[in-house]
């Protein structure tokens, strides 16, 4: 064996670096092919048949599983190698069960890459649900508006994104049956879009629709970084979904997002943002974004 004396010095010495002993996060683990199958096989087990249609639930916004009927659920971290849930206001849990005259899968809670996931962790509940049968999906997030436009408390009806988080799920070996270049010129299901405007005007909801911003974060954006969005075409600022949805149009699963704008996006308007305003406004909003999803479901059951 070849001795390299000096690496392994530098390597003992960092180790009792405080700056090291401090820090908890484990290594950055990758989602294979085997923990796709894997998971749906324990999704199969533990939930029984699962269902066609997928919501998730982003932050403050997980009420909604409260309501289904007859629901069982699993932690995700049981349907592979899937951390314990991070945020405040993130359970981390799949159910099934009966909600507005369907039965639904709901992922409540979700994994981001700023809290230092690979890409195929943070889209791993997605492609385990698509590959258990999941065939159309329903994504929540909150957002910044970078429209100006927009109040807090609207609902956007997301059209397309702008990845900008300098990461894809895809990245990496292709998964069998996958494309190595899937097309997202409508990721955004134009048929799910049609109906969701019009559950929306059924329900008495107001929607807004536009551009969604994936950003990596957890630091809230610069004004000047906002403007730069603006510029871009974008609507709304935020640090998740564009990796589900990627992962969802691999699988060829059909895609519906929906977000609700929390705050104004930083320099839009006067005051700093804080994560407290941004699940008090999710908090109060969420009844009406409960209520379309519960809409677009009963439509999609219909
Ligand atoms: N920026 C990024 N993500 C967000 C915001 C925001 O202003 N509000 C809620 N999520």
């Amino acid at each position: 064996m070849v001795r390299w004396p000096g690496v392994h010095r530098t390597f003992r010495s960092r180790r009792r670096s405080p700056l090291i002993e401090t820090t908890q996060d484990p290594p950055r683990a990758r989602l294979t092919e085997a923990d796709i199958r894997g998971g749906a096989e324990r999704l199969r087990e533990r939930l029984g048949p699962v269902p066609r249609t997928m919501v998730v639930l982003g932050s403050g916004l997980g009420g909604l599983a409260d309501a289904l009927e007859g629901a069982r659920a699993t932690p995700l971290a049981e349907l592979g190698p899937f951390p314990p849930a991070g945020v405040e206001g993130h359970r981390g849990v799949v159910l099934a069960g009966d909600l507005a005259g369907g039965r639904v899968l709901v992922q409540s809670g979700r994994f981001h890459l700023y809290e230092g996931h690979d890409p195929t962790v943070v889209a791993g509940p997605v492609r385990i649900a698509a590959a258990a049968g999941v065939r159309t999906i329903l994504l929540t997030n909150a957002a910044g508006g970078v429209n100006p436009a927009f109040e807090p408390g609207s609902i956007m009806l997301v059209e397309d994104h702008l990845n900008l988080q300098g990461e894809n799920p895809l990245v990496g070996s292709r998964r069998p049956d996958e494309p190595r270049f899937p097309d997202m010129t409508e990721a955004y299901d134009p048929a799910l879009r049609e109906l969701a405007r019009s559950c929306a005007t059924r329900a008495g909801v107001e929607l807004v629709a536009g551009v969604y911003a994936a950003v990596l974060g957890p630091s809230y954006e610069t004004p000047a970084e906002v403007r730069m969005l603006r510029a871009l075409g974008a609507d709304a600022v935020g640090m998740s979904t564009v990796p589900e949805v990627i992962a969802a149009r691999a699988a060829g699963v059909r895609v519906l997002a929906l977000s609700l704008i929390t705050n104004a996006a930083a320099g839009v308007r006067p005051g700093v943002l804080s994560h407290e305003e941004v699940l008090e406004v999710g908090e109060r909003a969420a009844p009406r974004l409960s209520l379309l999803v519960r809409t677009i479901l009963e439509a999609l059951s219909a």
